[in-house]
Formats: C-alpha cells, sequence, structure tokens
C-alpha cells in the first residue's frame, strides 16, 4: 500500500474541481482525471485524517462493478470509463499520485439527480418509515422493521446538493419536472436494474448490498452514461449477511462507525451536532490545516465519554 494522499497536487492538468473524496482534473476539454484520494467524510464532513487505501480500494471496487454491469458484463447501460490508462495523462514524477486510485472518464454534463435504490429499509429510510410508512414518498406496507428488507427495491432520488450542502430527498414527480419524463423514467429503471444485478451478485459472496447511490450524465451525442463511483461503501451500505438480523443495525462496511464515533464526539467539551452551525463551528477551529469553508474535524477532536 502506498503513503496516504489527502489531498492530490497533480500540476501538469488543470484542476477542476475537489469533491469530498476526488479530485478532478481535466485532460483536454472531453476527458477528466478522476484521482481518489484516501480523504474520509461523513455528515458531508471532510475529515482532517485520511485513510491509507482508501482511495484505492474505492477505485478497485468501482471498476469492479463497472466491469461486471457496463459493456463487459450485463451491459445494462453505458458507462464514463475511456479504458485508457490514467497514467498515461501524468508526468512520470505525478505516477505515484495517480497509481491504482484513479480512472480516466469521459467528461460528461452531469444530471443534478442522485439516484439513490433501497433494498431494505435503513438509517433515515428506517426513520422515515416509522412515522409515515413510506420513504420519500414511496409508500410501504405495515410491519416492516429496522433493517428489513423490502419487498422490491425502491427508488428514492435527492437533487444534488452544492458543495458544502447536504443532498435533499425529492419525489420522482420532482426529477420529471426537473429533467423530463423520458430521463427520469430512465435514470429510475436503469438504477433499479443497476443495483437488482449487483446485490444479486454480492448476496453470492455473502454481503448484502442494503442501498446504493447513482449518477449518471449526458455525452455529447445525449447518450445517457453511468459516472461517478459505483456501489463503493461510500456510496452504498455493504453489510455481511451472516450477522444480519432483521430488527437492529447491522454491522457494517461503511461509514456508519464514523458516524457512530461522531455522534459521541465533542468539540471544546461541546457535543459535535452534524448541523450546519456545528460545522460551521469546527472550521474556526485554531490551527485547521484543511478547513475550506469550515469542513474539517481537526486531530485534537476528542471523543467524548460515552452519552
Ligand atoms: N464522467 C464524469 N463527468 C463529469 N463529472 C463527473 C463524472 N464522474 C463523476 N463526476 C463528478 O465528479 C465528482 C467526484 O468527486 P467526489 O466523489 O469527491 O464528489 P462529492 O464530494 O461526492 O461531490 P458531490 O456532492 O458533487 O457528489 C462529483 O461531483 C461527480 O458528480
Ligand atoms: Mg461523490
Amino acid at each position: 500500500m502506498t503513503a496516504a494522499l489527502h489531498t492530490s497536487a497533480l500540476t501538469s492538468l488543470p484542476l477542476l474541481a475537489r469533491g469530498k473524496v476526488r479530485d478532478n482534473y481535466a485532460v483536454g476539454d472531453d476527458r477528466i482525471l478522476m484521482v481518489a484520494s484516501d480523504r474520509i467524510s461523513a455528515f458531508d464532513v471532510i475529515m482532517g485524517e485520511p485513510i491509507p487505501g482508501k482511495g484505492e480500494l474505492l477505485t478497485k471496487m468501482a471498476l469492479f462493478w463497472f466491469d461486471k454491469l457496463g459493456p463487459n458484463g450485463l451491459n445494462i447501460c453505458p458507462i464514463h470509463l475511456t479504458g485508457d490508462a490514467p497514467e498515461s495523462v501524468v508526468t512520470a514524477a505525478e505516477v505515484p499520485q495517480v497509481r491504482g486510485r484513479s480512472m480516466l472518464v469521459k467528461r460528461l454534463r452531469p444530471i443534478p439527480v442522485e439516484a439513490v435504490v433501497r433494498g431494505y429499509l435503513a438509517g433515515s429510510g428506517w426513520q422515515e418509515y416509522q412515522a409515515s410508512r413510506s420513504v420519500c414518498g414511496v409508500p410501504l406496507p405495515e410491519g416492516l422493521n429496522n433493517a428489513s428488507k423490502l419487498p422490491a427495491p425502491i427508488y428514492t432520488p435527492a437533487a444534488k446538493a452544492a458543495v458544502g450542502e447536504h443532498d435533499e430527498n425529492i419525489t420522482f414527480e420532482r426529477t420529471v419536472e426537473m429533467i423530463g419524463l423520458d430521463l427520469a423514467t430512465r435514470i429510475r429503471d436503469i438504477s433499479i436494474r443497476l443495483y437488482s444485478a449487483a446485490a444479486e451478485i454480492a448476496l453470492t459472496k455473502g454481503i448484502i448490498i442494503a442501498d446504493t447511490k447513482f449518477e449518471f450524465g449526458l455525452d455529447t451525442d445525449g447518450t445517457l452514461v453511468l459516472m461517478d463511483e459505483v456501489l463503493t461503501p461510500d456510496s452504498s451500505r455493504y453489510w455481511p449477511a451472516d450477522s444480519y438480523r432483521e430488527g437492529r443495525n447491522p454491522p457494517s462496511y461503511d461509514k456508519q462507525f464514523l458516524r457512530d464515533w461522531l455522534d459521541t464526539a465533542t468539540v471544546g467539551g461541546v457535543r459535535w451536532d452534524k448541523t450546519a452551525s456545528d460545522r460551521q463551528h469546527l472550521g474556526q477551529i485554531p490551527g485547521s490545516a484543511h478547513a475550506p469553508g469550515g469542513l474539517n474535524v481537526q486531530p485534537g477532536f476528542n471523543p467524548a465519554s460515552p452519552r
């Protein structure tokens, strides 16, 4: 494993944007080099400490799923990979920052809809179900429990938020208003097919994929293309099937451990709260090394004693 990379610093390509995890560089005007850093975020807050190996693992998993679900595999829809080697577009000195953790992709026009598919009730879905017997406007039967498998996977889209903002759950009808019936319907149907196929493959290896989020973009000729990361533990809930029990939070291979830790953490003796005002407050911690827009939890930020 290579040394942890919090923030890439390529100078041979123009930086397009830094996301919570990926640094995107322009390669000409039709491709993007996406470098998955070792940053980890929770509640949309980027932590100051990188996780060694994380970017490489996310990239390997995304490539695995692109291969299984894209034109080389089940061919459910076109994908954004170009097939060109990421190392081929940077200088020799920059190869170590890129190798194993990058994808060289077609530059697409992103569609501002996060295509969330849920096969199980978890997290905010479970909270919402208890209050309304529905999730994001999708009615569900009585009698479901925490972590219950849904009768069939449901599509619960979200509007892609501006940097630093939270994504907002929206109805399918709202996506129709935003992008039109044809595109909204195709995104919904493709997303459900992608999730269902992946969940079936994962289950043969003892893994439950409880839910996931896809992103799509449009090619210059208007083709709908699957982009971004796919089916990584950053964008999906991964549960080990052998310890899954309906009615309780399953142990999970995703970022839940960090969310749980943050739920008991304090800043300056005060419990950290995941609301926007507290995230601002974190940005004001003196000596904060990576605090653009106040989105950072810094070393010295101590977990509280249990509640
Ligand atoms: N082929 C593509 N063409 C254009 N943009 C892409 C493509 N694939 C992914 N992206 C965008 O690149 C960014 C990836 O960075 P990262 O995953 O770190 O973002 P993020 O913090 O999750 O941000 P966001 O909230 O915008 O998803 C995302 O904004 C994603 O929409
Ligand atoms: Mg992302």
